[in-house]
């Protein structure tokens, strides 16, 4: 990722982060910052800072931070280079000619995208053409309307190994770009044939409305049943949902989340146009955020056997996680949403939906599974299961009334369970109070933070070095005091070490210690931290400084003891071969 640091920050500063975060969240002033709901998880009470002068971000909540390119890439789905280019877009700048290998990387992306059109275009006459004669007549027998394999550009790929080849050839398109695409493989004489052969094609659009990816499915009882395309550089399975296109633009604040193509697909058809699919694997927390971005309700209305119960299970988690409220239906007499509104038409599939439970009963129910509450096993087990749901269940309302529904199911006394579920909230309580005060003494382990993976090892110096890191930071001149004193190596946590680095570097060059030049080498969750860090720190001086370096410094001594010497010389060899691959 090339590009210059002064392009970079000449980004950042035309790019104000309290004017692009009020695009997406609703912000108030306080003090020299801005507080709202994060929209990275789900909160009632505001704990996501934005600072104007510092130009960062930063939620006391679940750890989320970053400057305003990191602030996009979150929110939006999108990686650093379309960032980067969204933002210059949005600040009416161009992208500099010398970063070059961004250009190029951009290029090719559009190139793919415009193969893949093009072959969904292909695709699709093909449906019309004569040897598409059986594809067509497949979709009608499955009650698909001409409008709707016209609205979700659906086609077929001939039983041939290169006639799409042949075709993209002659438009243009270079061996090398069909291989990117995913559209062809290649063989063992260097040559390369079509993927797709002899299958309905559906293809996969962002929400942006390109064709990022393909699924073909076949037309008889063969193996796979659908093929999809690969990961490729414009097609990310956990980032993008089949039919996002046009379920975001639909009326009401619900989408609908099926597990098949043809599900969704029926769904549109039925007037449902508020349906949506992953992609051929769970849903992933991307894809919750995702949904969570155009609408406030989920009504999941995944397959009727085991495996749909499962992913659903695991979806509702991703779902609430990312704010919206969660419901799920129960499809009786057919295996899924589209033999449903097949068997007994839209009416009854609406009622349904209007009829879909919130997740709590839903895990109620779920709790029964494999139990006889006829006898009074199942029944003490059930009751188990019932008071670890119910004892999460923070509203009063909503506990008490599932509560009388759990009892009632297993034929005893609300009162008892009740109190079952009263005393094992009661501990809950008071074993969150206990971690949040750990938490609370040592701040660098707060909970939800995405970096809670940074464990010290040698916590005097880190607490050092943490603090040593934010006085530069807030304090760039302090640099020449330490500069010839310390070193990369003495740190204890790599992720300072390499931030101090930095700093080094900058400050040799008179450039500004900025979020965005600092963090160019860390990782999503290694700039959170940092956020997490500065966003704590409350200031110091000279004197202070001082005495971080000598604890450093001192503390190196003491770790470099207790570590054996290969145990050392290994991290360093780590270090260094971490350092060759650029990570
Ligand atoms: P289903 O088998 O339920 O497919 O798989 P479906 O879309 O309902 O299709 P019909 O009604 O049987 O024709 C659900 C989803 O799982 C993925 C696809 O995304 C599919 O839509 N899948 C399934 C694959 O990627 N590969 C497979 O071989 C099967
Ligand atoms: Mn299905």
């Amino acid at each position: 990722m090339a590009f210059s640091d002064r392009f970079l920050e000449d980004l950042c500063a035309r790019n104000d982060i309290v004017s692009l975060v009020s695009q997406y969240v609703s912000l108030t002033r306080r003090g020299g910052n801005y507080v709202g709901l994060c929209p990275f998880h789900n909160e009632k009470t505001p704990s996501f800072n934005v600072s104007a002068d510092r130009q960062f971000f930063h939620c006391f909540g679940c750890g989320a931070g970053g400057d305003v390119i990191t602030f996009l890439m979150r929110i939006e789905n999108l990686d650093f280079p379309d960032a980067v280019y969204q933002l210059a877009e949005r600040a009416g700048m161009t992208v500099p000619e010398n970063d070059n290998e961004v250009r190029v990387q951009k290029q090719k992306k559009d190139r793919i995208l415009s193969l893949n059109r093009d072959a969904a275009r292909f695709f699709h006459t093909m449906l019309q053409a004569e040897e598409g004669k059986e594809a067509l007549a497949y979709l009608a027998g499955r009650g698909l309307s001409p409008q709707t394999i016209k609205r979700f550009g659906l086609g077929f790929a001939p039983d041939s190994w290169d006639k799409l080849l042949k075709q993209m050839t002659a438009a243009g398109y270079t061996k090398q770009e069909l291989l990117d695409s995913g559209l062809a493989l290649p063989n063992k004489n260097g040559g390369i044939y079509d993927r797709f052969r002899n299958r309905v094609m559906f293809p996969i659009f962002d929400a942006r409305g390109s064709v990022i990816g393909f699924g073909g499915r076949v037309m008889d009882g063969g193996e796979p049943k659908y093929l999809n395309s690969p990961e490729t550089i414009v097609f990310n399975k956990r980032r993008n949902l089949f039919a996002l296109n046009l379920a975001k633009t639909s009326r009401g604040e619900r989408m609908i989340l099926a597990e098949g193509y043809m599900d969704v697909i029926a769904l549109h058809q039925a007037g449902f146009d508020c349906a949506v699919a992953s992609l051929g694997t769970a849903l992933t927390q991307e894809q919750a955020r995702l949904i969570a971005r155009y609408k406030s309700e989920v009504v999941i209305a995944y397959d009727a056997d085991n495996a749909g119960v499962n992913a659903a299970n695991r979806a509702i988690e991703l779902l609430k996680e990312a704010g919206v409220a969660v419901k799920i239906l129960r499809i009786p007499g057919a295996k899924d949403p589209d033999e449903f509104i097949k068997k007994f038409g839209r009416d009854k599939f609406e009622r349904l939906l209007e009829a879909s439970e919130a997740d709590l009963e839903y895990r109620l129910v779920q709790a029964q599974g494999g139990l006889n509450l006829e006898e009074d096993e199942g029944r003490v087990e059930y009751l188990k299961r019932a008071v670890k749901i119910l004892c999460e269940v923070s509203s009063d309302i909503e506990r008490e009334i599932y509560l009388t529904r759990a009892a009632k199911q297993a034929g005893i006394s609300a009162e008892v369970l009740g109190r079952e579920v009263a005393r094992a909230r009661k501990g809950l309580i008071s074993k969150r109070k206990k971690e949040q005060e750990r938490k609370d003494l040592s701040p660098l382990t707060a909970k939800g933070s995405p970096a809670r993976e940074l464990k010290y090892q040698h916590t005097k110096s880190a607490v050092a070095e943490e603090n040593l890191i934010s006085l530069l930071m807030a304090r760039p001149e302090f640099m020449k005091q330490v500069e010839s004193r310390l070193e990369k190596s003495h740190f204890s946590v790599p992720v300072f070490g390499k931030v101090y680095a930095r700093m080094k570097e900058l400050h040799s060059e008179n450039s500004a210690f900025s979020l965005t030049a600092l963090t160019r080498d860390c990782t999503q969750e290694e700039t959170a931290t940092l956020v997490g860090i500065f966003a704590k720190f409350v200031g110091g001086d000279t004197v202070a400084l001082e005495d971080y370096l000598s604890i450093i410094l001192q503390e190196q001594w003491k770790i470099k003891d207790i570590d054996s010497e290969t145990a050392l010389q290994e991290a360093m060899a780590m270090f260094r071969k971490k350092k060759g691959t650029g990570e």
